[in-house]
């Protein structure tokens, strides 16, 4: 099993991949937490260069975080899933969909496409969506973000837009879930939709 949660920056995702990875684990499942850009030596490479480094051109961006993905995937989501074990994991294709194709302008299915290529069609099980609106994760992240925080609101809307997009074109994937409420409910509606 496959699960990837993905939302605005300051939608909660994070703590909410971590719970349900300790439920999971609760139950006597074998779980891989990770997270995207990041989960090998070359992926966390990346991360710092995309998130802290100085401009990065649009599509120099989106051909990092494939870069990150594809490592990512064969060093460890696909070994993982491989031996059985759940792959939880923070941010995936979605997010560089959202992000470089929809917020950054380059194309939905352009940058799709060059994920679906460099990670062999790997595609999630689940990917759950926290959902918060751009003025909330604005209030929430404040102006000390990374780089693409930094971009804000105008970046945000679109990138909401595009999740609403993607939860429309793969419904049997997605599980939308309303980040606005308290960690707890968040995180039990989460367990409950996807047992
Ligand atoms: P995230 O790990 O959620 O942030 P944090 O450092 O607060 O835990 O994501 C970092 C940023 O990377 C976020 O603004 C979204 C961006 N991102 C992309 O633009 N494209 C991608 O493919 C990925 C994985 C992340």
């Amino acid at each position: 099993m496959f699960v990837t949660f993905e939302g605005l920056d300051g939608c909660g995702k994070t703590t909410q991949a971590v719970l349900l990875a300790d439920a999971l684990r609760g139950d006597g499942v074998e779980v891989v937490s990770t997270r995207e850009p990041g989960g090998t030596p070359l992926g966390e490479a990346i991360r710092d260069l995309v998130l802290h480094g100085g401009h990065v051109a649009p599509w120099a961006e989106a051909a990092l975080y494939a870069a990150s993905r594809a490592q990512h995937v064969d060093g460890v989501i696909r070994p993982a899933l491989e031996r059985g074990a759940t792959v939880v994991c923070d941010r995936y294709i979605d997010s560089s969909v959202a992000y470089q194709g929809v917020g950054r302008g380059l194309g939905l299915e352009e940058v799709l496409a060059l994920n679906l290529a460099v990670v062999g069609g790997l595609l999630p099980d689940r990917t759950v969506l926290v959902e918060i609106d751009p003025e909330t994760a604005a209030e929430r992240v404040g102006s000390s973000g990374d780089r693409i925080e930094r971009d804000g609101i105008a970046l945000w809307r679109r990138v909401a837009g595009a999740y609403r997009t993607l939860a429309e074109r793969y419904p049997e994937r997605y599980v939308v879930v309303d980040g606005r409420r308290s960690v707890a409910e968040v995180a039990e509606e989460i367990r409950d939709r996807l047992r």
